[in-house]
């Protein structure tokens, strides 16, 4: 990685107004949460694909709320680490849409105010029946039942197959599509509609920085692509002299 495109990476976001910003697994690496996709992303021999869908939940919803509560646990005991932070600072300096695939809630714990979570969040649980939302609390019951109707609930998150929350997108389309630079971070960027923002704010002449230590499908549209993990890519772009 050259000192050039790095301080070419600076200056673009110094000059930048208008920041969109999308994030994934790799972002929460660094708080201890397991990606998807990594070695460690996999549960009692399951794959997370294979559990992420309505199928598998109607065929054992019980199973899939387990793997959910596994989840749930490790992130109510996780802390938003310094990558969190410095995206939370950030947002203080410029017009910033914070977009995550991430459903762990720390953007918003790491002081995050403009997130969009396309989807979902984990601490959630969604009413099957009439679709009230209830806060998990530690050692939940499995499966949970509504608050308010009392029917069985689902894990408040999107499975593969399932459609966006749709205005959530929408705000998500419009930020990448007026943005001025795009910050592409720890996203496999294999999940779509998701990966298809950063295309759009390429299409739309954004500047695209990627942070990533692996090459990605997206790599090819970054203009820089920073291959470090998410603390050390947000800690050089964000550090030194040339600080936004
Ligand atoms: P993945 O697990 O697919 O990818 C994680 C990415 O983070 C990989 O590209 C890693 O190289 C990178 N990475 C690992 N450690 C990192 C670090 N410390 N800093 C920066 N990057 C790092 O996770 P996602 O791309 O988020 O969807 O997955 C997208 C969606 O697929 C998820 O939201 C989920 C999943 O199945 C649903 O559940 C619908």
């Amino acid at each position: 990685m050259s000192d050039a495109l790095i301080r070419e990476a600076r200056a673009a976001l110094k000059r930048a107004e208008r920041v969109a910003v999308l994030t994934g697994a790799g972002v929460s690496a660094e708080s201890g949460i397991p990606t998807f996709r990594g070695a460690e992303g996999f549960w009692r021999s399951y794959r997370p694909e294979d559990l992420a869908t309505p199928q598998a939940y109607a065929r054992d919803p019980i199973l899939v709320w387990e793997w959910y509560a596994m989840r749930f646990e490790i992130v109510t005991n996780a802390q938003p680490n310094r990558a969190h932070g410095l995206l939370a600072e950030l947002e203080q300096e410029k017009h910033l849409t914070l977009v995550t695939q991430n459903v762990d809630g720390l953007h918003k714990r790491a002081g995050s105010k403009s997130v969009l979570e396309l989807h979902g969040n984990i601490t959630q649980s969604r009413c099957e029946s009439c679709g009230y939302l209830d806060g998990l609390e530690p050692g939940f019951e499995i499966p949970p039942h509504c608050s308010r109707c009392g029917e069985r609930a689902r894990p408040n998150v999107v499975w593969f197959g399932e459609s966006l929350p749709q205005a959530t997108f929408q705000n998500a389309i419009n930020a990448f599509a007026d943005a001025d630079l795009a910050l592409i971070i720890g996203t496999s960027g294999v999940v779509e509609p998701a990966a298809s923002l950063a295309r759009l704010a390429k299409e739309q002449g954004a500047y695209i920085i990627e942070i990533n230590p692996e090459r990605t499908p997206l790599s090819s549209a970054a203009d820089t692509s920073l291959p470090m993990s998410a603390l050390e890519g947000m800690t050089v772009l964000m550090a030194g002299d040339e600080r936004v």
